[in-house]
């Protein structure tokens, strides 16, 4: 796959640039009103009974800042964050070994959880209701159940797909918060407090512009902030004005609601090789070579937000939006079906 600028994604190139950026305490982080209303008071209550704070399960599309709420909670909490990601523990026994090594009431943050193994998930279940590992060593009738105190932990888990995540480990977070996609507004907030860290000189223009394609998401903000910079640097006096801010965009190739060669590529196909859909997921994404996957999670999300796409039941349909923004002329009604969402 192409690395996007306009991705949600992790890249290489946001490691440093995201840990500098990321605010560290609840009142730095910007927009997300009511998950981190009611996480300021779990935790207030959570710290007067000296408890670890309840398991908190953060969704939503990637970039929006689950990971970095984790690490401000565990800064809040003042206590400790390992962190792993759901496919990176393979063995019951490495989760086992994991939670028995935290320190009282530290966070334990699991990317992508819905990606554990039901067998890794299930070492979890009896840790997260009274902290006790349940483990049967031996077979048949040499079988024991042996059970094992570990400290009081909080689990923080964060997924793209919350329908994926099982039922019976949903069940086990006290907090579930969705992260929304964040409006310009905010995304303007989060831009100017970008700069002042990174100390590049902007004018109020630039910061619109930039806000306004940065597709909702604070990781793409910041990653467009920091190739604008580049650019203001080497074509312009290093001030980041509107007019700089188009030239780079137009220069990276991201459109004025922030879609790119990719977004581009996906509307045109289901568009001009599926007469608009509907058409299912892994059809689109053969004809783009993409992971379906990467589509649902990556893609689609930003689209169906703008009203771009709409899920049938028979599968993903561009919309008139889509045709307008692309200059193509819609001409066609469809009938709709019912059946079961593909
Ligand atoms: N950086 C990433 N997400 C952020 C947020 N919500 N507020 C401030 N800075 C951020």
């Amino acid at each position: 796959m192409t690395e996007r600028v306009v991705s949600g994604k992790v890249q290489a190139e946001d490691a440093g640039l995201d840990f500098s950026l990321r605010p560290r305490k609840l009142e730095e982080y910007i927009g997300q009103d009511k998950a981190k209303e009611s996480l300021a008071i779990a935790m207030e209550a959570a710290r007067q009974r000296n408890e670890p704070l309840d398991h908190v399960l953060l969704y939503g599309p990637p970039g929006l800042g689950k990971t970095t709420l984790a690490y401000i909670i565990a800064n809040e909490m003042g206590v400790g964050v390992k962190v792993t990601s759901g496919p990176a523990i393979e063995r019951a026994g490495d989760m086992a070994a994991i939670v028995s090594n935290l320190q009282t009431h530290d966070v334990f943050f699991i990317d992508e959880v819905h990606r554990l193994s039901r067998v890794v998930e299930e070492v979890l279940y009896s840790v997260m209701e009274d902290f006790t590992l349940s483990w049967v060593v031996g077979k048949g009738l040499a079988a024991r159940n042996i059970n094992l105190k570990v400290p009081p932990f909080t689990l923080i888990g964060a997924t793209t797909r919350y329908a994926m995540v099982s039922p019976p480990l949903r069940d086990r977070f006290t907090h579930i918060h969705r992260l929304d996609f964040y409006d310009s507004t905010a995304l303007a907030a989060i831009i100017r407090r970008s700069t002042r860290i990174l100390n590049v000189p902007t004018e109020e223009g630039g910061v619109q512009e930039l806000a306004v394609r940065a597709r909702g998401t604070p990781r793409v903000a910041n990653r467009l902030l920091k190739r604008v910079r580049d650019y203001a640097q080497v074509r312009a006096n290093g001030m980041i004005t509107k007019q700089v801010a188009l030239e780079a965009l137009a220069q990276m190739e991201v459109d004025q609601l922030g879609l790119d060669d990719v977004d581009h590529k996906l509307l045109r196909a289901i568009i001009e090789k599926f007469d608009g859909g509907p058409v299912g997921l892994e059809t689109i994404a053969a004809a783009i070579s993409e992971e379906a996957d990467t589509v649902m999670d990556v893609y689609e999300p930003y689209l169906l937000q703008l009203g771009f796409l709409e899920r049938t039941p028979r599968g993903r349909a561009a919309t008139r939006l889509a045709y307008e923004h692309l200059g193509i002329p819609y001409n066609r009604g469809r009938p709709t079906t019912q059946g079961p969402l593909l």
